[in-house]
């Protein structure tokens, strides 16, 4: 019997030992990454059973199915997609499932890696880190008693919106920080949250009452720019803003005003929106912003997790048993 077909995007980037899975199973097609690879996995995806899909991410939306001539249960082979990322607003679930085909994710594996980037924005930004160093290349280090003053994580209200695995990760982290208190927000109160010693709130409580607010939610239709500068202006003058969930989720040029006229007093994100942001744009000029660029999930350990998660839901969907991180 032929062995199953899968597509492997950005081949050259995939940690050796998921590759190997998949290739000591499957005859696996190897595309590497560059800027076509879009076009050439539409010319190549309907003789495969699977998609191995890493970073940058590929939308897979109706248009792309239907390029590839992906219509219905009955058309080409594909079985199984796998993104490698725990975020999957890439990817039109409606349309992939409405034609049969399995969608797997890989949420937890990032979580940690996601988390301490947090806590590195949360403390950079409270503490001007990027500020500082502007200053030190500029030659205008005063010293003086007041110089350069920033808040403390200590005593603080830190409120988090999204209390999912990303969200209580930085909960979890943010233990030893002495933080005054913890409020969370989301669709619906956890039922571990008092447990854990968070205190389940309205997004306006939220914004009006904390030092720092911490973003970990995915992007929908439900959080799509859900801060704007409406947002920012219940905020605390005090306030520092942290997006380590997706870029879109808040308004750029709201955030880039709130900045600017001190309505809040530093952001530290990890996406933007734009993504990546132009080399000119704003918020790369503002001193009260740290700025990374989408790097939460990147180190060694978390994307070979992600890739070994990813590659097992590729092999449970091709010998049909339930995906492990279904979507
Ligand atoms: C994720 O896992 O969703 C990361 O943000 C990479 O996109």
């Amino acid at each position: 019997m032929n062995k199953p077909r899968v597509l492997v995007k950005s081949c050259n980037e995939v940690p050796k030992v998921a590759l190997n899975l998949l290739k000591s199973k499957y005859n696996v097609t190897a595309i590497e990454s560059h800027c076509h690879a879009r076009k050439e996995i539409l010319e190549v995806i309907p003789e495969h059973d699977a998609l191995f899909l890493p970073l940058p991410h590929t939308k897979v939306d109706k248009e792309f199915l239907n390029t590839a001539g992906i219509y219905s249960i009955s058309g080409p082979n594909l079985k199984v997609i796998a993104t490698l990322s725990v975020g999957y607003d890439h990817l039109d679930l409606a349309e992939i499932k409405k034609r049969g085909i399995k969608v797997g994710y890989s949420p937890c594996a990032s979580s940690v890696a996601v988390a301490e980037i947090a806590i590195a924005l949360i403390l950079s930004a409270a503490r001007r880190a990027h500020e500082g160093r502007l200053k030190l290349e500029s030659g205008d280090v005063r010293r003086t008693f007041q110089w350069m003053v920033g808040y403390d994580l200590r005593g603080s209200t830190v409120g988090i919106v999204g209390f999912g695995n990303i969200g209580k990760a930085i909960f979890k982290r943010l233990q030893g920080f002495e933080v005054g208190q913890f409020l969370y927000t989301g669709h619906s109160r956890k039922e571990d949250g008092d447990d854990l010693g968070a205190k389940f709130v309205s997004l306006d409580e939220l914004l009006e009452k904390s030092d720092f607010i911490v973003v970990a939610t995915p992007l929908n239709s439900e959080t799509f720019e859900m801060f704007c500068y409406e947002s920012f202006a219940k905020m605390k003058k005090n306030a520092v803003f942290v997006n380590v969930g997706r870029g879109k989720v808040v308004k750029t040029n709201d955030l880039v005003k709130a900045l600017k006229n001190n309505t809040i007093f530093a952001a530290g994100l990890d996406v933007t929106d734009p993504e990546p942001l132009p080399i000119d744009h704003e918020l790369l000029k503002l001193t009260n912003a740290v700025i990374l660029p989408h790097l939460g999930s990147a180190t060694v350990k978390t994307r070979e997790d992600m890739a070994m998660i990813a590659a097992q839901n590729i092999i449970n969907g091709l010998e049909g048993k339930p995906l492990p991180y279904p979507l």
